[in-house]
């Protein structure tokens, strides 16, 4: 018996959950449609060095220069992102974001960045890497949180692996291997 009006009012709550779905005005349910992985490969080139840096130091804590991971160093980069190794390679998009030294042992960024396309049906789609990136490790793995237009409601990840590393000035290709859903 109490079996029986356990299932009844389980019954009622889902007729009565269902039916405050179906009265709202404001809210809609939509069939979702299906969904697709796209993989993307691009080089990512992150210069503090020269005339045009695309990437600058914003901010910093008062010992972050005698921290051995500068630690507290916050940047904001504008970085291109291209087809190949090349810089002079075809532009396929930008990383726009920051990126600051995270970890006091190691050299560890936290990567909040949205990677901004420019190019054939990608044209202004983005896709958003908010993560870790352990940058001394020759591959690293960050979380793509989201998207915009053609990557709507993206959610991937991004395996990152360095190609080139100038340790004097700090510039960096690093080659980018991103999987998303959307
Ligand atoms: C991307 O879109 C912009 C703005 O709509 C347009 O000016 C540009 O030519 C497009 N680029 C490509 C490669 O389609
Ligand atoms: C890129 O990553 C995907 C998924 O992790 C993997 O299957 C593929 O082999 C990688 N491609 C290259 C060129 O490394």
């Amino acid at each position: 018996m109490a079996k029986l009006s356990a299932v009844v009012s389980l019954l009622i709550s889902r007729l009565v959950a269902a039916a405050a779905i179906q009265t709202v005005t404001w809210a809609t349910r939509l069939e979702s449609a299906k969904e697709t992985t796209t993989n993307l490969q691009f080089y990512f080139h992150d210069t503090l060095s020269g005339k045009n840096p695309s990437a600058v130091r914003i901010a910093q804590a008062i010992d972050t220069d005698k921290s051995p991971t500068l630690f507290g160093i916050v940047m904001m980069a504008d970085d291109p992102l291209t087809e190949t190794p090349d810089p002079q390679s075809k532009l396929v998009g930008r990383a726009q974001g920051l990126y600051g030294s995270a970890c006091q042992d190691q050299l560890s960024l936290i990567m909040s960045m949205s990677f901004v396309f420019v190019d054939g049906p990608y044209n202004r789609s983005s896709i958003s890497l908010l993560g870790n990136n352990r940058a001394m490790n020759p591959v690293r793995e960050m979380p793509i949180v989201g998207g915009t237009g053609f990557f709507r409601l993206a959610r991937g990840y991004a395996i990152a692996q360095t190609h080139r590393m100038d340790f004097k000035t700090g510039d960096a290709i690093v080659r980018y291997n991103v999987t998303v859903v959307h």
